[in-house]
């Protein structure tokens, strides 16, 4: 059982307002503290119903500052640490692969020493499964060897080993989760699925990398927190732990899936030359029986949780529809897509 105060770094991201969220709800007394920097992907509305709620104090800030993540420490009495906070996006990662330095790698090692300077209990490091690369068959297991493939997956990577080297040499409290492809509300639509969803209700082309058959294992946001929770409560320091919803899909069939629930036709699809090139991977899979032993399992049915993710979607034009026609989004839109999609775009 989780007592003190919690800090959620990155809480006002996608999988992290998401987690804010579930905490609250299941600790109903504990304070919650959330710092995020607020960069293109953070959004104060997705925590707005927490707005004159006591037990949540926001701080805006990055975490490789320092100042910010010490004063923090300092004044919140913080017992335990999520870190949600990074630069989350293969595809501008591609575009700036130096810009996420600073907050996938560095912020995580400032972090983890602020975390042990005070005392924390317990940190949980919110990673990916993109750190082991791509597998063609098979399964990655925790013990497998780390190969990423891009500039995000290598900072992701990077990260990771700042948690090892405070375990190991501070004997910091720390644990890693490796999360596969996660989807539902509130996330910001430059990944796929909420990408695609809001084009395809405004009619327009969904430009599908390549041919479309790079595999993907798809995790309902809820189940990810679920297991990030579990971790923060009965991992063992120094570990990682695989979290998979076991959602195998290709690009195309999800492409297609998502189509039909919205009653959208399929010539909306455009295969275009794949802009990751040799660096995108084909297949990710995660065992997670070691996440199971814990007593974690994703209890969502994918074809619910996709439905209602669609759904959420729809009903919420007033979240996404500032987001997509801001000029910075446009500016990114152009800047990635426009060499393929040209007229399309
Ligand atoms: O596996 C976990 C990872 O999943 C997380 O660590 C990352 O933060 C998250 O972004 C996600 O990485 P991906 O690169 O797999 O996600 P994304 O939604 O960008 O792409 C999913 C697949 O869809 C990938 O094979 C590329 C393809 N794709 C993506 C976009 C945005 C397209 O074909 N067209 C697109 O426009």
């Amino acid at each position: 059982m989780v007592t003190g105060s919690i800090l959620i770094t990155g809480g006002a991201g996608f999988i992290g307002s998401n987690f804010v969220r579930y905490w609250a709800e299941r600790h109903p007394d504990q304070r919650i503290i959330v710092l995020d920097a607020l960069t293109y992907a953070g959004n104060l509305a997705n925590l707005s119903e927490f707005d004159g709620d006591a037990r949540f104090r926001f701080y805006p800030g990055r975490i490789e500052d320092p100042t910010v993540v010490s004063g923090i420490f300092r004044c919140e009495k913080v017992t335990h640490v999520v870190n949600f906070a990074a630069e989350s996006h293969n595809d501008r990662s591609m575009l700036d692969p130096t810009g996420l330095i600073g907050s996938n790698v560095t912020g995580v090692s400032v972090l983890l020493e602020a975390a042990s300077r005070y005392g924390v209990e317990r940190f949980v490091h919110v990673s990916t499964d993109e750190v082991y690369g791509q597998i063609h068959s098979g399964l990655f297991r925790e013990d497998d060897p780390l190969l990423p493939r891009t500039p995000y997956s290598a900072g992701k990577a990077g990260g990771e080993m700042q948690v090892r080297a405070h375990v190991i040499a501070f004997g910091t409290p720390a644990m890693v989760t490796r999360g596969s492809n996660t989807f539902g509300p509130y996330q910001y639509p430059e990944k796929i699925l909420p990408f695609f969803i809001t084009r395809a209700l405004d009619g327009k082309a969904l430009p599908l990398y390549g041919d479309g058959r790079q595999v993907r294992d798809w995790l309902f946001v809820e189940d990810h927190c679920a297991g990030i929770a579990v971790v923060l409560e009965k991992g063992q320091k120094g570990e990682a732990y695989n979290i998979g919803g076991g959602n195998e899909f290709t690009n195309a069939d999800l492409t297609r899936r998502v189509l039909g629930l919205l009653g959208k036709p399929e010539s909306l699809i455009r295969h275009i030359p794949d802009p990751r090139g040799a660096a995108h991977d084909a297949r990710y899979a995660l065992d997670t029986a070691k996440a199971a032993a814990l007593g974690w399992s994703p209890g969502a049915d994918f074809d619910d949780a996709l439905e209602a993710t669609v759904r959420w979607y729809v009903d919420h034009p007033s979240w996404w529809r500032p987001i997509v026609e801001s000029e910075p989004y446009q500016a990114y839109i152009r800047r990635y897509y426009g060499p393929t999609l040209g007229a399309d775009l």
